[in-house]
């Protein structure tokens, strides 16, 4: 069968890779919805649980589709393709939005787009308003993933260096936990970093003699817990918003001094944040300077566009291949290579 060519019109988009179930539906580089229904049923466990994940998605992925769709003002018979996230995330989780979206695509015969979710974060700079053309050097940090990506064009990137243990958003919802906080750690770890001093503890910045652009965070959550255990409770209890500020401090450090050693290279006239991470204050503020210093642009995408959602899925899936019915209907996400 020939290879589809997705018609013009907007594009249904379905992310489903973790936790948060979302929708999208994206004409060119123009949002017209961007549905995201995040799961509360995890704050109680510390941490995603892969089985109430999936059960979740179930639950919600009709409503979030139907919303998209809505708020949107198009009906399917309008969508010229149905994308959807393929991987990397949790198979299950993934499950749910692969074989929704082929149910879909299956009703219309429409072209199904499987995307990759990294590709999805980077080519959430694509989008309106005020989209960032590459060259650009774009750091994603989320609670899955730490890279650097260089994308010199909207088909692709090249990783220059990504953790070799935890991500930064793993390492900080660990941490947070760690000192008492609920799950997502980040936000809160933020908060209570507000009020104590970034000097108070010694986190060292992992990495930092490393001459690659690789990442590990392992190291400074094991300071942590160390930490933690040499103070013992009523210590904790005395210096949490001290501990939150240190090691905040060497996590972010750890990311501005890679991005800051990728741009020696002189390549990259734009820098873009992107990841659930990028939502962070301390971080924003340091690659602000950064790109200040050295005259370079920077793009910071509003912050649902930098946490998880299906609009930058639409995005990518704009230079991913599209599978043509009735040939994806067999599409087994654990048996695709997760970047091509
Ligand atoms: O991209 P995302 O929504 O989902 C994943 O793909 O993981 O990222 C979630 C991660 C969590 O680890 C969360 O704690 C972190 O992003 N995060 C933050 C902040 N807001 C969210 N980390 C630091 N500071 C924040 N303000
Ligand atoms: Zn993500």
């Amino acid at each position: 069968m020939a290879e589809p060519v997705p018609g013009s019109g907007p594009v249904l988009a379905i992310e489903t890779s973790c936790d948060d179930t979302c929708a999208a539906v994206v004409d060119g580089d123009r949002i017209l919805s961007n549905v995201i229904s995040s799961q509360r049923a995890h704050e109680r466990f510390g941490g995603v649980v892969p089985e109430v994940a999936s059960r979740r998605h179930i639950e919600l992925i009709g409503p979030v589709v139907e919303t998209a769709l809505d708020e949107a003002g198009v009906d399917l018979d309008r969508i010229s393709s149905v994308a959807v996230t393929s991987g990397p995330g949790l198979i299950g989780a993934l499950l749910v939005g692969v074989s929704t979206a082929k149910a879909l695509a299956d009703a219309r015969r429409l072209p199904f787009v499987p995307t990759d979710h990294l590709e999805g974060h980077v080519a959430a700079n694509f989008l309106e308003p005020d989209p960032l053309e590459p060259p650009f050097l774009c750091l994603v940090a989320s609670g899955g993933h730490t890279l650097l990506a260089g994308v010199r064009s909207r088909d692709g990137f090249e990783v220059l260096g990504e953790t070799l243990d935890d991500a930064a958003g793993e390492a900080i919802d660990k941490g947070a936990r760690m000192l008492g906080l609920g799950f997502p750690g980040g936000p809160a770890l933020q908060r209570l970093a507000e009020e104590g001093s970034p000097d108070a503890f010694d986190f060292p910045v992992a990495m930092s003699r490393d001459p690659g652009l690789d990442f590990s965070f392992s190291g400074t959550k094991t300071a942590l817990a160390y930490t933690c255990r040499d103070l013992g409770e009523g210590g904790v209890e005395r210096n949490r918003a001290d501990l939150a500020a240190s090691y905040q401090a060497a996590i972010v450090g750890q990311l501005v001094a890679k991005l800051d050693r990728a741009l020696r290279s002189g390549e990259w006239p734009a820098v873009a944040l992107g990841g659930g991470v990028a939502a962070n204050g301390p971080l924003r503020e340091a690659v602000s300077r950064l790109c200040e210093e050295r005259g370079l642009d920077l793009k910071l995408v509003p912050l649902e566009l930098c946490t998880d959602n299906a609009a930058m899925i639409a995005a990518a899936s704009q230079s991913s291949r599209p599978l043509a019915w009735p040939d994806y209907l067999g599409f087994d996400p654990l048996a695709s290579p997760w970047r091509s």
